[in-house]
C-alpha cells in the first residue's frame, strides 16, 4: 500500500478545491472546527509574538493563505512564507500585499526537500500540513537541517483523542468493550506472544509501510510527540484547543451553533479552573513546540 497524501494535497489545495475555503475561512465562523481553526491561528500567532524577538527569522512553511504571516507581519516580525501550492501562494501574495514587501519573502517549497541553506531559521511553523506529507521521516530532517542549533519547530494537527472521547460511539465502545478487555487482560497473565519483530511496530502512528514514519491528519499527542522527538528534537510545549463537536459514528449530534457554543463553554471552564494541562490530551486541536537539539 502506497502514501498519496501529497498527490491529494496537490489537488486539494487549488481555486477549484479547497483554496479559497482556507482564505475564507477565518473571516466566517459557521461551524465548531472554523471555531477551533481561529482558536488554532490566534494561539499560534500569540506564542510567536510573546516569545521570539521582532528580528527572528520566521519560516511559515505550509502557509496556505497566509493567515499566520499575516499575523506576524501585523506583530512587526518579518516572514518567509512558502507553500507547494500556486493557488495558495496566490493567495497569500493577494493578503500580504498590503506589507512593506521587504518584511516578507513568497516562495515556492516542500517541506521534503527545502531548497534552504542549513540553519537559517530560528523558527519554523508548520501549521495544519502534517497529516499531508508522505515522506514525514524527510519533512522532519529538512526542517531540523533549516533550523539554527536551538531553534525552534511548532507544529499543528488534529488530536484522535478528542474524536474518541466525543464521539459516543467510540465512547461506548472504550467503556463498555476496550476497558474490560483491558482490565482483563491485566488481571490475567498470559505469556508473551510471539513477534515476528521483538521491537513491534514502529513509534508513532503504526504505518503500513516498514520502516516509514506518518503523522496522520488526526493523531494522537502521545504518539506524536514520541515520534518528532527521534528527529533531534525535544518537545518542550504542547497546547490543546476546542472540544467536540459531540458525534454519533461521525455523525454530528448538535447544530454547529450550538456544538460551537459547547465548545466555547467547555474551554472557559477549562481555563477557569485551570484544567488545561489535563484536557490538553483530548482537546480537537494540538500545537506542538519542539526546540532542535
Ligand atoms: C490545511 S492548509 C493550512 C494552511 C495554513 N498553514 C493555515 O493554517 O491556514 C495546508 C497547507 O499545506 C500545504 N502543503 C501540504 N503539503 C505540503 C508539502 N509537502 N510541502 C509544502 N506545503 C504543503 C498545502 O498546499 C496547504 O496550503
Amino acid at each position: 500500500m502506497e502514501f498519496n497524501h501529497k498527490n491529494n494535497a496537490k489537488v486539494l489545495f487549488t481555486k477549484e478545491k479547497i483554496g479559497q475555503y482556507w482564505n475564507d475561512l477565518y473571516k466566517h465562523v459557521a461551524t465548531c472546527l472554523d471555531y477551533h481553526f481561529i482558536l488554532r491561528l490566534e494561539s499560534s500567532a500569540k506564542i510567536i509574538t510573546e516569545n521570539f524577538p521582532k528580528d527572528a527569522k520566521i519560516l511559515d512553511l505550509g502557509c496556505g493563505a497566509g493567515v499566520l504571516s499575516e499575523r506576524l507581519l501585523a506583530a512587526g516580525f518579518s516572514v518567509d512564507a512558502a507553500d507547494m501550492s500556486a493557488d495558495m501562494r496566490e493567495l497569500t501574495t493577494q493578503r500580504l500585499a498590503k506589507f512593506d514587501a521587504n518584511k516578507y519573502k513568497i516562495f515556492h517549497a516542500e517541506c521534503e526537500k527545502l531548497e534552504i541553506a542549513d540553519s537559517t531559521y530560528d523558527l519554523v511553523a508548520c501549521i495544519g500540513v502534517f497529516g499531508y506529507i508522505d515522506d514525514v521521516d524527510k519533512a522532519l530532517s529538512e526542517i531540523n537541517r533549516v533550523l539554527k542549533p536551538g531553534g525552534t519547530f511548532i507544529m499543528s494537527i488534529r488530536n484522535e483523542d478528542n474524536r474518541n472521547i466525543f464521539d459516543l460511539a467510540n465512547l461506548f465502545k472504550f467503556v463498555f468493550y476496550k476497558l474490560p478487555r483491558k482490565i482483563f487482560k491485566t488481571l490475567t497473565p498470559t505469556k508473551a506472544p510471539h513477534t515476528s519483530n521483538p521491537s513491534g511496530p514502529g513509534p508513532g502512528t503504526a504505518t503500513p509501510l516498514a520502516n516509514k514514519f506518518f503523522i496522520d491528519i488526526f493523531d494522537r499527542p502521545k504518539d506524536v510527540i514520541k515520534l518528532i522527538n527521534q528527529f533531534n528534537f525535544s518537545a518542550i510545549e504542547f497546547y490543546g484547543l476546542g472540544y467536540g463537536p459531540l458525534q454519533f459514528n461521525g455523525k454530528t449530534l448538535l447544530p454547529e451553533t450550538m456544538a460551537k457554543g459547547m465548545s466555547r463553554m467547555l474551554s472557559s471552564v477549562v481555563r477557569v479552573c485551570r484544567l488545561e494541562k489535563f484536557t490538553k490530551w483530548v482537546a480537537d486541536i494540538s500545537i506542538y513546540v519542539f526546540k532542535k537539539h
